[in-house]
């Protein structure tokens, strides 16, 4: 259940933003929280006629912003260097960031990112497509269109693919129940993304697509609503009720260079790009690349995960392709079977928890005595202080709206997998709290709990933090 906490809270901070920008006074917020093949040498088969007329696209995007979410964006310009020598040509791949990591003072390694603790810049040659305010839903979704009229601002550059191609999208930051992070706002709901997926067949300018989601609770965008027949098949980090998780974190095995106060990557996002580089990816099929990245992400530590379960939805009736069709083929890879360096757990850490490990390593770092610790310190204990309270809310929201003894049982009770998150998701856009739509709480009830617990001036009675917070 506590797995539930990890990413749960999100909803409301999305909640939360949503309202605050309908209002026209949107406050900055915290942060989002929270086969290998053998015989090697054997040479490659020629590409048959009908394969040299196969343009493979991407879509690569990192939803976070902000130094402590270092993470995401260096998952996804990997993921671009990994296309790049695997032959797609940059004009065929779409690349969202935000782009304030690189050339961030927080950054050790000026205009550098690694994804790995031995790993080389990643960062250069990235192009900026979409960066900065330039990363939203809108364009993500107007891109896969194919739609240049529809783009706001960037390179304008669009996924113009015909009806033979084959489409890659990546996608890595946090998430939460039905929706997906962006550094703006709105997020990226489930039933919106599902929309665009079924309008981009129906305009039959694609021949298969592979989707992969890093993100807390990703299986929950997909989960009961993915259609089989769309030709896309999709695998997530986690299932649709658990965290998704980071790694190469400070203090951690393995620890990233000393300097780094940050996490480099995530896991499910390292395994899969860690896979791809060290297989022959005209051997390694889906299927191949699925089992190896479900094993790692999973992570055990004798028989306890620390990890997340990688799950998979849509089409699963193609997994036996090779994942060069999507991935492309990186030459220098030909006679690699390496296997991953499965020794063991991996140290990880839960995104949500990530940005104030990140904010207690700067604190360690800081000089006793320096005018700025105490500064680090109290922005700790804000942010913590703030989540025990959004955490608090959102309990005592429950039980005044399920009563007190049913309250929390009613808000964490997990739908049977299968079923989607919730049916009514424009209710969920508004209220952020899936099992308030599922038991017809109404708008009304909603924001009168809502005042109750999180404004005015009973929330000290309710609340046993006293704090000027509002959720
Ligand atoms: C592209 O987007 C524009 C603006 O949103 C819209 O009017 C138009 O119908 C779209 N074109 C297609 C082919 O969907
Ligand atoms: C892979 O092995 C083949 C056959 O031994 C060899 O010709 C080729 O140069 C090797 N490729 C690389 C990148 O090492
Ligand atoms: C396979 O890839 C790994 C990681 O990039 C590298 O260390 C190793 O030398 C490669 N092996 C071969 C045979 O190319």
């Amino acid at each position: 259940m506590a797995r539930w906490w990890v990413c749960g809270l999100l909803s409301l901070l999305a909640v939360a933003a949503a309202a605050a920008a309908a209002e026209g006074n949107a406050e900055p917020l915290i942060r989002l929280p929270t086969q290998n093949e053998h015989g090697a040498a054997a040479p490659a088969p020629a590409p048959s006629a009908e394969e040299e007329e196969v343009t493979r696209w991407a879509v690569l995007v990192a939803g976070s912003s902000g130094y402590e979410n270092y993470r995401h964006q260096a998952d996804v310009c990997h993921a671009y260097q990994i296309l790049k020598r695997g032959g797609l040509k940059e004009e065929n791949i779409v690349v969202f960031m935000y782009d304030d990591i690189a050339k961030n003072p927080a950054n050790p390694r000026h205009g550098v990112i690694i994804n790995h603790p031995k790993g080389k810049d990643v960062y250069a040659g990235v192009p900026k497509d979409y960066t900065g305010d330039q990363v939203t839903t809108e364009n993500f979704f107007a891109v896969l269109m194919g739609n240049k009229t529809a783009v706001t601002g960037g390179s304008r550059k669009v996924i113009n693919s015909k009806p033979n191609d084959h489409i890659f999208i990546y996608y890595a930051d946090h998430g939460t129940a039905g929706s997906l992070g962006m550094p703006t706002n709105p997020w990226l709901y489930a039933d919106d993304f599902i929309k665009v997926l079924r309008e981009k067949h129906a305009s039959e300018s694609y021949s298969k697509m592979v989707i992969y989601v890093e993100a807390c609770e990703s299986g929950s965008m997909f989960e009961g609503i993915m259609p089989e027949d769309l030709n896309i098949y999709v695998t997530t980090a986690a299932n649709a009720v658990e965290s998704s998780w980071g790694t190469y974190c400070p203090g951690m095995n393995p620890p990233p260079p000393i300097e780094y106060m940050t996490c480099l990557g995530d896991l499910y996002s390292v395994s899969w790009m860690e896979d791809s580089e060290t297989h022959n990816l005209k051997k390694e099929t889906i299927k191949g690349q699925y089992d190896v990245v479900k094993k790692r992400t999973l992570n055990l530590n004798g028989d306890r995960s620390e990890g997340s379960h990688v799950m998979e939805y849509g089409d699963k009736t193609f997994k036996d392709e090779k994942l060069f069709r999507y991935q492309g083929f990186d030459p220098a890879n030909a006679n690699n079977t390496s296997s991953l360096p499965l020794s063991g757990p991996q140290g990880v850490i839960n995104q949500r928890d990530a940005d104030i490990f990140f904010m207690w390593k700067r604190y360690e770092q800081l000089n006793a005595g320096s005018e700025e610790k105490p500064r680090a310190l109290k922005e700790i204990k804000e942010t913590v202080a703030h989540r025990k309270h959004l955490d608090t809310s959102v309990d005592f929201i429950g039980k005044l709206v399920f009563g007190f003894e049913k309250g929390p049982s009613m808000l964490r009770a997990p739908r049977s997998s299968g079923q989607p998150l919730v049916d009514d998701w424009d209710c969920l856009k508004r209220m952020g709290v899936a099992n308030m739509c599922n038991n017809g709480v109404s708008d009304a009830e909603m924001k009168e709990a809502s005042a109750g617990v999180c404004g005015g001036y009973n929330s000290a009675r309710w609340s046993p933090l006293v704090l000027g917070y509002s959720a």
